[in-house]
């Protein structure tokens, strides 16, 4: 067993200096459907090309601390033959693993939904730690609409989070506990705030009541942000005053860090936010950096496009995001 100072260590490096997570855990069907939108040919074999190209963009640990998978490619290797875990280990990045089995229709809520994957997550977990796994995610899904999200949504998804981030920390593995509130909608900033104010004060409260130790966990929050089909749009400094100040009212200053996710924000303008927050605010009880998946592999997927003569011009996408969400992440892009 390690000593809880050697989790709040690693929740500490995997959010600190402007470094963030480079979120590469689309279930097989998510990337399946990304690849198929480019024409890109979808399979065991193509999917873990496309990873291992990613990981081995040179000098990446620079501005990454770690990368979430899926279990596909957790099981999967380099052209090495060593483990995705082990050769990113070798890399300098931190092997992270998501573990819930995705969002669920809550019976009787419709529209809403609560995430799964509790069942044999213990036993789970120890096998992923055994191959290497530093942290895992699990992400709940709270959906703005007229009448949602309701308060019981709310509770279960928070009820989830908090059972998997204890299992995690019993098993040596930080959790990043993400209670994504979507941004696709007609609803209003202020909206979003409210619906991200109440998923954060259900997460915390949960996390509270199942003694999870906020040092050795990171939170993964989604922006406060305007519905996607919202007529009037936030302004970037709009959406990162009200994000920064929801969190302020939420999340206890001992929580290790927030990597935030994109979401479906168009790549730049998810560093354009990062950059504001940290530009912004500077007396921050906790480090907000980045743990975007779209908001880091869009162009590289696109640049890529399954060619291996584009495998150097996307990994120098892909760098080009890492690099400058990094510095969003310090405040000065
Ligand atoms: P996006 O940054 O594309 O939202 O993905 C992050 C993530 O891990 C969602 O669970």
């Amino acid at each position: 067993m390690s000593t809880t100072t050697e989790l709040h260590e690693i929740a500490v490096k995997m959010v600190s200096g402007g470094k963030g997570i480079l979120a590469a855990d689309e279930s097989s069907p998510t990337l399946s459907k990304r690849f198929e939108k480019l024409g890109i040919e979808s399979t065991e074999e193509s999917r873990r090309t496309w990873r291992e190209m990613l990981f081995t963009t040179p000098s990446l640990s620079s501005y990454i601390s770690g990368t979430i998978l899926f279990d596909e490619t957790f099981n999967q290797s380099f052209s090495s033959g060593q483990s995705f875990p082990e050769a990113l280990t070798s890399l300098g990045i931190l092997p992270g693993i998501k573990v819930d089995t995705g969002a669920k229709e809550l019976q009787g809520f419709p529209g809403e939904t609560v995430t799964e994957g509790l069942d044999g997550l213990g036993a789970r977990l120890e096998k992923y730690r055994e191959k290497g796994a530093r942290f895992a995610k699990w992400r709940a899904v709270i959906n703005i609409g007229d009448k949602t999200p309701s308060r019981t949504a709310l509770v279960a998804n928070a009820h989830a989070l908090a059972r998997y981030a204890k299992l995690c920390q019993q098993n040596d593995i930080v959790p990043i506990v993400e209670p994504e509130v979507l941004m696709n909608g007609f609803h209003t900033i202020e909206e979003s705030f409210r619906a991200t104010r109440a998923a954060l004060l259900s997460t915390f409260e949960q996390l509270a009541l199942f003694d999870v130790v906020l040092s050795e966990m990171v939170l993964k929050p989604s922006m406060v942000i305007s519905g996607d089909k919202c007529e009037v749009q936030a302004t970037e400094e709009e959406v990162a005053n009200n994000s920064v100040e929801c969190y302020r009212q939420c999340v206890p200053a001992a929580v290790a860090g927030i990597a935030l996710l994109s979401g479906g924000q168009p790549d730049a303008l998810a560093t354009s936010h990062l950059n504001k927050m940290n530009s912004l605010h500077k007396d921050l009880p906790w480090p907000i950096t980045f743990s975007y998946g779209r908001g880091l592999q869009d162009e590289a997927m696109r640049t890529w496009g399954g060619d291996k003569n584009n495998f150097n011009s996307a990994q120098a996408a892909l760098f080009k995001h890492a690099q400058a969400n990094f510095k969003a992440a310090c405040g000065e892009l």
